[in-house]
């Protein structure tokens, strides 16, 4: 848990974050009280918003499972958030039992419940809990963590599922993705999904947006992007089939509501480094 020149984030109870919010969306347990009463103006504003956070949990599991079924043996997943169900390295490691995985949060909580997990589950000689952010790719790539566990001479496995929202245009998203991109070598794959109302009926939309105005308040603003904008951040890879869809229409296990209200909001897709 080295943080190589990161500067911490300190948990604060009374302000939620990113990560204790997604977390009580997908299991309804809250980490302190702040954030249920925050989720639950949410709540208020987009109510669909914890079948969102399934439909994203859900691409997450499929895009790295179909990863390792592309020979993907090492695993980078940045913003990987509070352990809990279908975490990569549990997904990754039922089909390639040896295969490395290092997660990486500016979240406090999460790194702190991913250490507690992986040393429970005795699994730190092949995983590892990076506290660093993504708008300093060098950092991630340079940690000792990530040099131990990833040979950046083999194919790599990059997850950065449902973070870029977490990250303005100030930082100049597609320079940082561009610094990712260029370290990874030939054959490299990367899963991404991203937040928007492009697509959204006019009622979605208007629920989405002051949802996501909401997180203001938090220590993680939300932007909301384009499929366009979404599109830019796979330059210099190839999409694999489907291309970019809807999160629960990436490659689905099961029968997709096509109905349903937070269907059309999280664009998704995976991409290949020739
Ligand atoms: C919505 S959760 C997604 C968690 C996981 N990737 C998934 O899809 O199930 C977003 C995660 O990204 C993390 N995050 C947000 N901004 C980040 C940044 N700049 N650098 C690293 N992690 C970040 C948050 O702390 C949170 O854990």
């Amino acid at each position: 848990m080295a943080t190589n020149d990161f500067e911490s984030r300190e948990i604060d109870p009374r302000v939620p974050s990113a990560a204790r919010l997604y977390h009580y969306y997908l299991t309804g347990e809250p980490v302190f009280d702040a954030d249920k009463l925050f989720a639950e103006r949410v709540f208020a504003r987009f109510s669909h918003l914890d079948t969102w956070a399934h439909h994203n949990r859900e691409f997450l599991g499929r895009a790295a499972r179909f990863m390792v079924e592309q020979d993907i043996r090492q695993f980078l997943d940045i913003g990987s958030g509070l352990p809990t169900g279908g975490n990569t390295h549990d997904i990754v490691r039922e089909f390639a039992p040896g295969a490395h995985v290092v997660y990486v949060d500016n979240d406090l909580e999460a790194v702190n419940r991913a250490h507690d997990l992986l040393l429970h589950q005795h699994a730190l000689e092949t995983t590892a809990i990076v506290e660093a952010d993504l708008r300093h790719p060098d950092l991630i790539l340079d940690h000792t963590d990530t040099r131990r566990l990833i040979d950046f001479d083999q194919p790599v496995g990059l997850l950065i599922v449902s973070v870029w929202p977490f990250v303005p245009e100030s930082e100049r998203p597609l320079a940082l993705m561009a610094r990712l991109r260029d370290r990874l070598p030939s054959g490299s794959y990367a899963a991404m999904t991203h937040v928007s109302l492009e697509d959204a009926g006019t009622e979605v939309q208007r629920q989405i947006a002051a949802a996501a105005e909401l997180y203001d308040e938090t220590s993680d603003p939300v932007t909301l992007r384009s499929r366009a904008q979404f599109s830019a951040l796979f330059d210099g890879f190839e999409l694999v089939d489907p291309g970019i869809v809807y999160a629960p229409d990436w490659r689905p296990d099961l029968a997709v509501d096509i109905d349903h209200p937070a269907r059309p909001c999280n664009f998704a897709a995976v991409g290949y480094t020739p």
